[in-house]
């Protein structure tokens, strides 16, 4: 890893972990979050805790699966926790889709947020069929873009208040970065892909012949 992929590794993980560390908190501490949010979350808890617990498990194994020497070492805890990942994506994003639905900007933001929980899920689902497949290159590609979606929920944090700070108020503001939380993430790994992406990288069952048909066949 060259320093400045490690610096911005390392910045990912510390936004990855004080999300995380924020959305379990606003679920469980009193007077924490924000009570428009908390009453609704609180509703319906399975759902509440779907999101939360979900988005707070993805977004912090998300660095560690993006590290190319763990992958290396590990490929069989790679492929168990990029299993946790999509669940807890899916069951972050199907939640998200719930209470996006009420949103408390209205409906700029509910289209925001549904747009971001479809994209997650897509592209879920595209890294999924490209591990499948073996297809290395295309399921690093496709996992980069979905843990720029999960990393909304930090980014989110920054712009956030950074409106506020602005002038603008809350209910524009909230409508702005719910789009931008996550579709600025995302431009911005399409242009790193375009810049360094290595359409030559081996494929799995090149590296390592498969042993087997079907299913997650071995890493590299
Ligand atoms: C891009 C994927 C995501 C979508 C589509 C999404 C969707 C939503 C929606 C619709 C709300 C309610 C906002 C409103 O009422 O207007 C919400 C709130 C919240 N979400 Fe997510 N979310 C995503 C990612 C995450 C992740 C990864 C986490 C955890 C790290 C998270 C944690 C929270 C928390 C704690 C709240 C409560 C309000 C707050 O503190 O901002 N979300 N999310």
């Amino acid at each position: 890893m060259t320093v400045p992929y490690r610096l911005l590794w390392f910045m990912v993980l510390l936004g990855a972990i004080g999300a995380g560390a924020n959305a379990i908190m606003f679920m469980t501490v009193d007077g924490f979050g924000g009570k428009p949010f908390l009453e609704r979350f609180l509703a319906s808890p399975i759902l509440g805790w779907a999101h939360v617990g979900g988005g707070a498990l993805a977004i912090v194994i998300g660095p560690f699966q993006l590290l190319p020497g763990f992958r290396r070492r590990s490929p069989m805890l790679h492929r168990w926790l990029g299993r946790l990942y999509l669940v807890a994506v899916f069951a972050s994003a199907l939640s998200g889709l719930y209470f996006a639905a009420s949103s408390v900007a209205g409906w700029v933001s509910a289209w925001g947020f549904a747009l971001a929980a479809i994209v997650w899920m897509g592209s879920g689902i595209m890294a999924w069929h490209a591990a499948l497949r073996g297809d290395v290159a295309s399921h690093r590609r496709w996992m980069l873009r979905n843990y720029a979606v999960t990393f909304a929920a930090a980014t989110l944090r920054f712009w956030l208040p950074l409106g506020l700070l602005a002038g603008i108020d809350f209910e524009t503001t909230f409508r702005i970065v719910s789009w931008l939380s996550w579709a600025l993430n995302l431009a911005a790994v399409e242009r790193w892909l375009r810049r360094y992406q290595r359409p030559t990288e081996p494929q799995w069952h090149e590296v390592r012949p498969r042993r087997h048909h079907g299913g997650l066949p071995r890493g590299p």
